[in-house]
């Protein structure tokens, strides 16, 4: 039986509150509406739809040659059986290069999808652009860290903000960042140290991937979760579903680690 039946639709508010009063967000992604569902049923706060589409459901070397409609595809049959969680989705590879793109494409995706926020990535020095589309009603999360879109500009698949240099720089982002109007932040392989220091300094919520366990919340790509993604499972990552009898029960287990703070440790982080 699921553990979340008929429950209200989690809101950005809602995670604010969490963050506040300190309770953990866990965070997966999905690409179809039958893990979807599993993933609402068993307690999961947000639900990515990531542009990782590009690489574990195409099976392409990089998330670059996603487009904006694959993205609309994947997140409305996502949205479909969504009862409970918050639905953000992706904008890929320079479908936000230019406010106006960024208007239309994140328009495209609001109306057509369900979304409820859009992640984007690249936007620490377009913040014109989240202030545009903040306040025409669109939330944002801003991806910080390694941002795997820029994989070729940074040489590979790299932690991000280790010397003093990078670390200021990104912290300062994330400010001006929630300053532009940015509803979340999200930071992939970051410097625990660093996560902690950027969650602490703004208010709105934090999610991580590879950032340790201080930021306000935990997010994984579902197929590393449960094992089946094709290549190199990366280090901050964890199979939930060893031991575990369905993909019902690796979801679940890994949604109660996060809350209770044992996942990610020391093992899953970087310094
Ligand atoms: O595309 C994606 O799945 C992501 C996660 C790695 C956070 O951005």
């Amino acid at each position: 039986m699921s553990r979340h039946t008929k429950n209200t639709r989690i809101t950005l508010s809602t995670l604010r509150k969490m963050k506040q009063e300190k309770q953990k967000i866990a965070c997966l992604t999905a690409y179809d509406a039958s893990f979807a569902q599993i993933l609402d049923q068993q307690g999961c706060d947000v639900i990515l739809v990531g542009d990782s589409l590009g690489m574990v459901i195409q099976g392409k070397p990089t998330t670059i040659p996603v487009t904006v409609d694959e993205m609309i595809y994947h997140a409305k049959a996502v949205n479909q059986n969504l009862e409970r969680a918050l639905l953000m989705v992706d904008m890929p590879f320079m479908s936000t290069a230019t406010l106006d793109l960024a208007l239309h494409n994140a328009t495209r995706v609001m109306q057509q999808t369900g979304a409820q926020i859009i992640k984007l990535e690249g936007v620490s020095h377009q913040l014109k652009t989240v202030a545009a589309l903040t306040e025409s009603g669109i939330p944002v999360c801003a991806h910080l860290g390694l941002q795997p879109q820029s994989v070729h500009k940074l040489g590979g698949y790299k932690v991000q903000g280790r010397s003093d240099d990078q670390a200021k720089a990104m912290l300062e982002s994330a400010l001006q960042l929630e300053q532009a109007g940015a509803d979340m932040l999200l930071l992939e392989c970051v410097p625990a140290a660093l996560a902690k220091q950027i969650s602490e300094r703004v208010s709105i919520p934090v999610i991580g991937i590879g950032a340790g366990q201080d930021t306000d919340g935990q997010i994984l790509v579902l197929y590393d979760l449960i094992g089946i993604s094709a290549g190199h499972i990366p280090r901050f990552s964890k199979n939930f579903l060893q031991n575990k009898g369905s993909i019902a029960e690796a979801v679940l287990s890994y949604i109660e680690a996060v809350k209770k703070q044992r996942f990610p440790t020391l093992e899953h982080s970087f310094i």
